[in-house]
């Protein structure tokens, strides 16, 4: 696939160690529009570090990021947020006891202004507007291909594939240009895990760049356009999904090459 526009992110040269840990050294990994690029690799490859670098949650100790071709730093999960960057972390952080749309808008809340008429005082007051975030929950569901039943469905009474959902669809409120999605499979059925998949194809169309972390083959497989390999904390090998072998990327995940 050719891409006119540049990436939407790229990261070139990251550095980062804990203590003594190199958990990632001299990183490379970009993404456009429309596209899901898989981040693979054995546990302790880095993939999760990465993640956070770009979430900012974590500082590289070294490197350069680029959101559309400008040098951009991160140095909040809130920074993140504004430059457009939506991460799903793997304990997704929702609330068990409110329902879809109060998990969705939790902390951004929308309002409108209303005027209260009662023993003539005219101030304004902002409320929440209950309505209109409904409605808007249904609209990014709707956009998802979600199949959860109701948007006041406690998150407690909702599957873990559905409650990946939330958490995904939480993200899509700030619309974001880059969503990356750390494990978003892995606890799940091979029908949740399914669900999951197609969401991730309608973020694609939505003209979102993904990426995707994931220790599944098969998933990763099904989904992405571009899958690179991090092994040690360095990039191990770049391939186009539909053209690479499953052994040509086991044997990049794994170090070991067969003849
Ligand atoms: N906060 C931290 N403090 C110390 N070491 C850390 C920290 N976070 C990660 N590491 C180390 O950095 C290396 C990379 O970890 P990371 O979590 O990025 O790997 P990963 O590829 O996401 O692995 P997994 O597939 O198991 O999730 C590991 O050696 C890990 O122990
Ligand atoms: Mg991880």
């Amino acid at each position: 696939m050719t891409h006119p526009e540049g990436p939407v992110l790229c990261v070139r040269g990251i550095d980062k160690s804990f203590g003594h840990v190199e958990a990632l050294t001299d990183v490379f990994l970009e993404v456009h529009r429309h596209e899901v690029v898989a981040l693979v690799g054995d546990n302790a490859a880095g993939k999760s570090t990465l993640a956070k670098i770009i979430a900012g949650v974590l500082q590289p100790d070294a490197g350069l990021i680029e959101l559309d071709g400008q040098p951009v730093t991160i140095p909040s999960a809130a920074a993140a947020h504004a430059l457009g960057i939506a991460t799903v972390f793997q304990d997704l952080a929702l609330c068990e006891n409110l329902d879809v749309v109060d998990n969705l808008f939790l902390g951004r809340e929308l309002h409108r202004h209303r005027r209260s008429w009662l023993r003539g005082d005219q101030r304004r007051t902002l409320a929440v507007d209950d309505a209109a975030m409904e409605d808007e929950a249904r609209e990014i569901l709707t956009a998802l291909t979600s199949r959860i039943p109701s948007v006041r469905t406690p998150v407690h009474g909702l599957s873990a594939g559905q409650r990946q959902t939330v958490a995904i669809a939480r993200t899509l409120l700030g619309r974001p240009r880059v969503v990356v999605l750390d494990e978003p499979t892995a606890s799940l059925s091979v029908a949740q895990t399914a669900e999951v998949l197609t969401h991730v194809d309608s973020l694609r169309e939505l003209g979102h760049a993904v990426i995707l972390i994931s220790h599944n083959m098969a998933d990763v497989r099904a989904v992405a356009d571009r899958i690179e390999v991090l092994r040690h904390g360095r990039n191990n090998g770049s391939f186009v999904a539909s053209r690479a072998s499953h052994e040509e990327i086991l044997a990049a995940i794994t170090g070991v090459t067969r003849r």
